[in-house]
């Protein structure tokens, strides 16, 4: 996943992804939910940055292509704004992005913004709950920042059931909607004491005087509890899969899983040991690896690779791997890349 251009988030210089459609206009790209078995996310923004509205599904591998400031990083960035808040405290969330909420919210013309992630159960996690009709959970805030401070203003999480399509996507997976202009929601969370649509079960939620409420995922087992000033609901789910096996799952995609490719040339020159992890690392300092394994088990997807390098460097017609041995162990290296 790659991108180009600048970068605001707390990650800056980093390279993220990608974007499918154009952003240009910030408008709501909505699209209809991820097919079951691929664990894709959608994305819904209202009032941050420069997306005034958007709601879009992410596919497992997804490039995020559009013009400068059209809003690629942005849609990044919402992500990242998320996962901060699964580790720091609001104020620390906001100024990891921005210097003030003011300076986050669309055209600084306003004191909120709203941000909503949904996210596909996987397999193991689905079949851990009471009830397997739910297949998605849908995480949402709306921060709001005065003189007064910065606080989390509404923060809920949800089971969903199989996905419903909205009117609007009904219309526009038929083709019809073009060229309308989308329209913007007043709002994209559920606030605190409004029922909660059909087929969605409350997990966690912010009431106003700041409690969270927690309900298990499996029984009816429930409580509340006071945070630290500032610190998200997701901080304080109780770490127990037998309760909460899908927010726990969440908490962990949020706060160790997102990364950022980030190539070290350096790393990636050196032999790769034996013993090297197999999957894919962000350094790309394990590349060797994965290519070896690549040519060992997926022959046609290799070819195809070494095709796509050729294209853009010519004098490259094959990759090897070769193992270099040595008196202490087996090193490995790329002939070519590494
Ligand atoms: N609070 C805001 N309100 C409106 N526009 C904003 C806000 N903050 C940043 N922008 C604008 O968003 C644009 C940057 O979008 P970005 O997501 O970085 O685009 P891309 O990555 O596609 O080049 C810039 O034009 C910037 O001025
Ligand atoms: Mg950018």
């Amino acid at each position: 996943m790659k991108h180009e251009g600048d970068q605001t988030a707390s990650d800056s210089g980093t390279q993220p992804l990608l974007l499918r459609g154009d952003l240009g206009h910030c408008a709501n790209r909505g699209r209809t939910y991820p097919r079951e078995g691929n664990m894709s996310e959608l994305v819904e923004v209202r009032d941050y940055k420069c997306l005034r509205y958007l709601r879009q599904s992410l596919q497992q591998f997804h490039l995020l292509v559009g013009s400068n400031a059209s809003g690629k990083s942005t849609l990044l960035d919402s992500l990242l704004f998320v996962r901060d808040l699964s580790r720091l405290d609001v104020e620390a969330a906001v100024h990891a992005h921005r210097r003030s909420v003011a300076e986050l919210v669309w055209k600084g013309g306003g004191d909120a913004f709203e941000i909503a992630l949904e996210f596909r159960l996987p397999e193991e996690v689905r079949s851990t709950l009471a009830d397997d009709c739910y297949r998605a959970l849908r995480y949402e805030v709306r921060v709001r920042g005065t003189e007064g401070g910065i606080w989390l203003e509404v923060e809920n999480l949800w089971l969903l059931a199989a996905p419903q399509r909205r009117g609007r996507e009904r219309e526009e997976v038929a083709g019809r909607s073009f060229p309308r202009e989308p329209e913007v929601p007043d709002t994209i969370v559920i606030p605190p004491a409004k029922h909660a649509p059909k087929g969605w079960r409350k997990v966690m939620s912010r009431s106003k005087d700041g409690r969270v409420y927690v309900q298990s995922e499996r029984t009816r087992w429930n409580m509340g509890l006071r945070p630290l000033p500032g610190r998200s609901g997701l901080t304080v789910i109780p770490e127990e899969q037998e309760r909460f096996p899908a927010a726990v799952w969440l908490r962990r995609l949020l706060t160790e899983r997102i990364q950022f490719l980030m190539l070290d040339s350096y790393a990636m020159r050196a032999p790769v040991p034996p013993d090297a992890p197999d999957t894919y690392q962000p350094t790309g300092a394990n590349l060797t690896k994965l290519v070896e394994g690549l040519q060992k088990n997926h022959r046609n997807r290799f070819r195809d690779r070494v095709q796509h390098v050729h294209t853009v460097l010519e004098d490259v017609e094959e990759i090897t791997v070769r193992e270099r041995p040595r008196a202490d162990a087996l090193q490995r290296y790329c002939k070519g890349v590494g």
